[in-house]
């Protein structure tokens, strides 16, 4: 699918040809002389239609429209958020119609927000998954042209990153949502290989024998109940000089987690295909970041493999060495995230990161906590919390900051060895946390729990993407700071 930016108003946009025309109108829309804004107006008095945001007019052939189809739909404030619901909702309409063409028309006062929304909001809701399916078909929009009535110039920026960000999204969809027979580690493996040498990113995927130089025990503890053979990918996108220290992304990469020996129950279990959610989010990121090539430096960094019981499996109990020498008893199998991720963030040292964000679907305390609204945010340093913070907000991929008081710790105490993988259930999510920050003492550190966002169940059932959005955005923010904070380090180390 295509985007385009074009200057329109209304009443150019009556005159396009197009399969289906969209028209955002606010509450406060003055309301012009041409076809559609007097459809509007009209209907508003008639009490027909309602500027809300999610309300909808459709009509037919309307007169002096070129566009076979027109969709009003009601802005609110014309805010992002209320962009974001009016596409979505008219896109949503559209919807197997065989609408190939679509323009629209932003409201008179849109801002960067607005078409920032009107692009990821158009891409998520047309998104068709149709990779297993026998008789695939697919998404019907093939050009989408987003009008703005000033100039296109002063938006831009705003449409290309979101229009980079929209790509890279779907891609972590695309691999969220496939089966877990098919989205092993090995194929993640390959994903990562595929998009470096696309991308030109420098890539690495360990094996077996790898990570076991490295004396990752607790990240090989997990994959031993399993015949796929775990891989350990880092990726690396340089967009800034070599002397700049990069932002490291860890994403989880449970390709499915059955719960190991301390199984899971069989409802639902399914869902926990799309434990590498975290993983697909890094994967996504670098997708869009080989779009947008901001000037800063990126690695990713991803350990993935299935939890499964079997007669090697891991088991309750058991005292495992972490690549920091750390040593962890495990009391429950299925606080499996925290054990791969453990061993990444030591890995992460080497880069002498500015920061460091991993992002997982952790615990299901997180889902209870802050449901699918908001991603759990975790961090030791207040500026990236609120970096990550600002991030969400402007893509709408939105998180909240827990605490990480070391009160929270004391449940992980154990007398066999230096820390149990489990604290109790009250606040799990940060426990789990508490956990993850033992090993991420050496650099600025946040951690993103998607246990809630991203993924979707029930009939909706599917990978949300999320927190691309959020994270491209976070990297995109930090082009300048990335050269800032060198400049000061440099003069430090002269002084000394
Ligand atoms: N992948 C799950 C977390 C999860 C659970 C995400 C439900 C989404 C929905 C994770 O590996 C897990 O099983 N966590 C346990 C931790 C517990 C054993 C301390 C959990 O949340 O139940
Ligand atoms: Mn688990
Ligand atoms: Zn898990």
């Amino acid at each position: 699918m295509d985007f385009e930016l074009k200057t329109f108003d209304l009443a150019d946009a009556c005159r396009q040809k197009c399969d289906a025309l969209v028209a955002l109108v606010t509450e406060d829309a003055s309301g012009g002389a041409d076809p559609v804004s007097r459809l509007a107006q009209d209907a508003r008095k008639s009490g027909d239609f309602e500027p809300k945001p999610g309300k909808l007019l459709q009509a037919w052939r309307v007169d002096g429209v070129a566009a076979k189809r027109v969709v009003i739909a009601g802005a609110g404030d014309g805010s992002g958020k209320r962009v974001q619901a009016a596409v979505q909702a008219a896109v949503g309409a559209l919807r197997t119609k065989g609408v190939k063409r679509l323009l629209i028309a932003l409201p008179a006062d849109a801002g960067d927000e607005a078409v920032r929304a009107a692009v990821t909001a158009t891409a998520e809701t047309s998104y068709v998954y149709v990779a297993t399916k026998s008789k695939p078909e697919g998404r019907e929009l093939e050009r989408v042209t987003i009008a703005v009535p000033a100039s296109v110039t002063a938006h831009r920026q705003a449409f290309d990153a979101a229009r980079g960000t929209a790509v890279g999204i779907e891609f972590a969809r695309e691999l969220g949502n496939l089966p877990p027979n098919l989205a092993t580690p090995t194929r993640l493996g390959e994903e990562a290989k595929k998009l470096a040498k696309a991308q030109g990113f420098r890539c690495e995927v360990l094996g077996p024998k790898e990570v076991e130089k490295l004396g990752m025990g607790s990240f090989m503890a997990v994959a031993r109940g399993s015949e796929e053979p775990l891989r350990f990918i880092v990726l690396q996108y340089r967009g800034a000089a070599d002397s700049q220290a990069p932002v490291v992304l860890v994403g989880k990469g449970i390709t499915f987690d059955s719960g190991g020996i301390s199984i899971k129950p069989a409802p639902e279990m399914d869902e926990m295909k799309f434990d590498m959610s975290g993983a697909a989010s890094v994967l996504g990121t670098f997708r869009a970041l080989g779009e947008l090539k901001p000037k800063l430096n990126v690695v990713g960094i991803i350990p993935a493999c299935e939890n499964l019981p079997d007669g090697r499996a891991m088991k309750p109990g058991d005292v495992i060495t972490s690549m920091s020498g750390q040593t962890i008893e495990v009391l429950n199998t299925d606080a499996e995230g925290r054990l791969i991720l453990c061993d990444a963030l030591t890995y992460a040292e080497r880069f002498k990161p500015r920061a460091v964000v991993d992002i997982a679907t952790l615990t299901g305390a997180c889902v209870i906590a802050l449901g699918g609204v908001r991603s759990g945010m975790f961090s030791s340093d207040d500026a990236l919390a609120r970096a990550l913070q600002d991030a969400g907000d402007a893509a709408f991929d939105l998180c909240w900051r827990m605490p990480l008081d070391d009160e929270y710790a004391e449940g992980l105490k154990t007398n066999f060895a230096d820390v149990a993988n489990v604290g109790g259930r009250p606040a799990g999510s940060v426990t789990a946390a508490k956990f993850l920050q033992r090993f991420a003492g050496k650099y600025p550190w946040a951690h993103l729990d998607i246990a809630g966002t991203a993924w979707k169940g029930g009939g909706a059932k599917g990978s949300t993407g999320r927190p691309v959005g959020l994270l491209v955005q976070y990297l995109l923010s930090q082009q300048d700071s990335a050269a800032a904070a060198k400049a000061p380090r440099r003069k430090a180390a002269a002084a000394r």
